[in-house]
């Protein structure tokens, strides 16, 4: 995957797997995980989210709990219609925040983000091209480690690219029993077993009340 940025994938879940409920986003995460997130949002050039993030949580993306590092990550919102609201917190501060958008978005939605300061990239018709995204946040950006932070639908989308090399994933000691909600990766359901996306587990301990586990991304 040369000349492409290395993806984390960060998320914390339930013990069903949920990392969302269908009308709210509880915390699955602990302050000793808070405190972690944080070092990785510090030692990394981008932070990324999928629109429906941004509009559900309004997430600031930045780094706090740990001494800032001297440049701050920069924020990369992926939404093709280009319907980020101008208040939203990602816009805030002194990180660039990229929103990457595409040929369908309106002009008239795409020049207000570009006045509130987000850096647009196009590319995509319907959906965002996430392997050209990454392509041009690399080259283009130097951009060269990103964190990503969900959700489910465009974290599903970054691994059916063979685009996540690692994910991080904090388990909370709760079973919130819903059908409903999100689950760490939304995407279509896999014939059989073989054709799942494979991971190898590298790393494994408790931080406060959740567990982490680390899982590096096979792909064949
Ligand atoms: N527990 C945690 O750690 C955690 C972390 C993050 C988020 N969350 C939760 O996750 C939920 C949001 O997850 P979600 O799955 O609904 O949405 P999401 O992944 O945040 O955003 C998905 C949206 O991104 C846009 N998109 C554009 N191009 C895409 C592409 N190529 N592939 C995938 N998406 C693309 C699409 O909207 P458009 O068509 O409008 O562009 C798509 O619906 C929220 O409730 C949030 O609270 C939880």
């Amino acid at each position: 995957m040369q000349g492409l940025p290395y993806v984390l994938y960060n998320v914390g879940m339930s013990l069903d797997g949920k990392i969302a409920l269908e009308t709210y986003t509880p915390s699955f995460s602990s302050p000793q995980d808070w405190q972690e997130v944080h070092q990785l949002r510090a030692s990394v050039d981008a932070i990324m989210v999928g629109i429906r993030t941004v509009l559900r949580d309004d997430p600031a993306l930045t780094v706090r709990h740990v001494p800032p590092p001297l440049v701050p990550p920069a924020k990369v919102v992926v939404d093709s219609q280009a319907r980020m609201p101008l208040g939203a917190k990602v816009l805030q501060g002194s990180a660039k925040c990229f929103v990457a958008t595409t040929s369908s978005a309106s002009l008239a939605n795409i020049q207000k983000l570009q006045r509130a300061s987000a850096q647009v990239i196009v590319c995509g018709e319907s959906w965002v091209d996430l392997p050209r995204l990454l392509k041009i946040l690399h080259s283009d950006w130097n951009i060269h480690k990103i964190l990503l932070e969900g959700g489910g639908t465009l974290a599903y989308s970054m691994l059916c690219h063979r685009l996540v090399h690692e994910i991080r994933v904090a388990i909370s000691p709760v079973i919130v029993g819903s059908r409903g909600g999100i689950a760490l990766a939304e995407g279509k359901i896999v014939p059989s077993l073989e054709q799942a996306i494979q991971l190898q587990l590298i790393e494994h301990y408790p931080l406060g009340d959740v567990f982490i586990l680390r899982y590096k991304v096979k792909y064949s």
